[in-house]
């Protein structure tokens, strides 16, 4: 029996010292294998009597067994511990260091057309959308400007090819197109705003053939000139973060509304920086009118019930008086000197109540 102890011990030694896959298999071999001491242990029940077989039998199967599993738990350690040893030297870091500084700013433009758009909403309108590549017929001739009209002269429109079918697009001239399709897709009450891009023939340092405009539509039973008044009194106050505002009526012409209204409002240019609210000068801010009838029943509503008031303005040039740009070129050269200098907090949102620019 001690023989059997010694060699149990030896082994479970053996095995537990064993240092990878390749030395643990050596040794199921040696104890295990076919000329094994195990094997060979077990070959000798063979020759012995009833007696011994009957005290021997169980204390070699017992000893095959433990060893055998022994070498199973030692073989799934060694797995266990070459899987790890992998892991650990095939590990990728696939975080990157923090930048030392943020360096993505919202450019003014779009901070300007979240301000507009914060402001409307407010007063209870939805953003509606128009395509940048739009059909001659709602730049224009919906909107009352028909192909031979001389107020297409003024537009300086960048023509597309014509299409197979005969259909003519242009790069929009301005965002009016999208009064025509919002009256063409809703019913009554309308009240939207539609901030984008539009483009013209045209490029100085006031103009860049590619600007941005704002519309803005209200189509009601009852609407006058009173509410038009109003809602913009309340957009330029609210945009230049002013108590108050004085705006002035100039007729004006617009096919698309009737009468036609431009708007300026009185501001004091006198020290380096344009103010809002008080002064002697006054600067032309925005486009305006009562909607045309002819327009609402070109887009499929019924001008005798109906009628409504629209008005439209630049964004980059409420850009640069609010932040105090000079050139509109500057805002599209893509210098990130110049974003840095005038862009905003990406996480900034404006709000009404959270402060639309600060
Ligand atoms: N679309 C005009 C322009 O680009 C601006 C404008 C004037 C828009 C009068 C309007 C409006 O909605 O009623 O010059």
């Amino acid at each position: 029996m001690t023989d059997i102890t010694a060699l149990e011990n030896e082994t479970l030694a053996a095995i537990a010292g064993a240092g990878d896959e390749a030395a643990l298999e050596a040794l199921r071999v040696a104890s295990l294998g076919k000329k094994g001491s195990i094997s060979e242990l077990l070959k000798t029940l063979g020759g012995m009597s009833p007696d011994e077989r009957k005290v021997n039998g169980p204390a070699f199967n017992g000893l095959r067994d433990r060893i055998q599993s022994a070498i199973t738990a030692k073989k799934l350690a060694l797995e266990e511990a070459a899987l790890n040893a992998r892991l650990a030297s095939e590990r990728v870091d696939i975080t990157l260091p923090v930048r030392p500084e943020p360096v993505g700013s919202i450019h003014p433009v779009s901070q300007v057309f979240d301000e507009v758009v914060a402001i409307f909403a407010d007063l209870g309108f939805a953003v509606a959308e128009g395509p940048d590549v739009e059909f001659d017929d709602y730049n224009f001739t919906k909107l009352n400007i028909p192909p031979d009209h001389p107020a297409r002269q003024m537009h300086d429109t960048f023509y597309v090819a014509k299409q197979a079918d005969g259909s003519q697009h242009v790069l929009r001239t301005h965002t009016s197109p999208v009064q025509a399709r919002t009256m063409l897709a809703q019913k009554p009450p309308i009240r939207i705003i539609s901030p984008g891009r539009t483009y013209r023939v045209d490029s100085d340092a006031t103009h860049s053939p590619m600007f941005h405009q704002f519309e803005g539509l209200v189509i009601d039973e009852v609407t006058h000139l009173g509410h038009l008044k109003w809602v913009l009194e309340e957009f330029y106050k609210a945009f230049f973060e002013v108590s108050s505002v004085e705006l002035r009526a100039r007729p004006s012409f617009f096919p698309f509304t009737e009468p036609s209204v431009e708007w300026d409002i009185r501001c004091d240019r006198s020290g380096s920086q344009i103010k809002f609210g008080s002064g002697s000068d006054w600067l032309e801010v925005a486009g305006s009118g009562m909607v045309n009838p002819r327009v609402l029943d070109n887009c499929g509503i019924d001008s005798t019930k109906y009628q409504g008031y629209a008005f439209g303005g630049g964004i980059d040039r409420l850009a640069m008086l609010k932040y105090g740009i000079p050139d509109i070129r500057s805002f599209f050269e893509s210098d990130l000197r110049w974003l840095k200098a005038y862009g905003f907090a990406a996480l900034d949102l404006p709000t009404l109540d959270g402060g639309l620019s600060r």
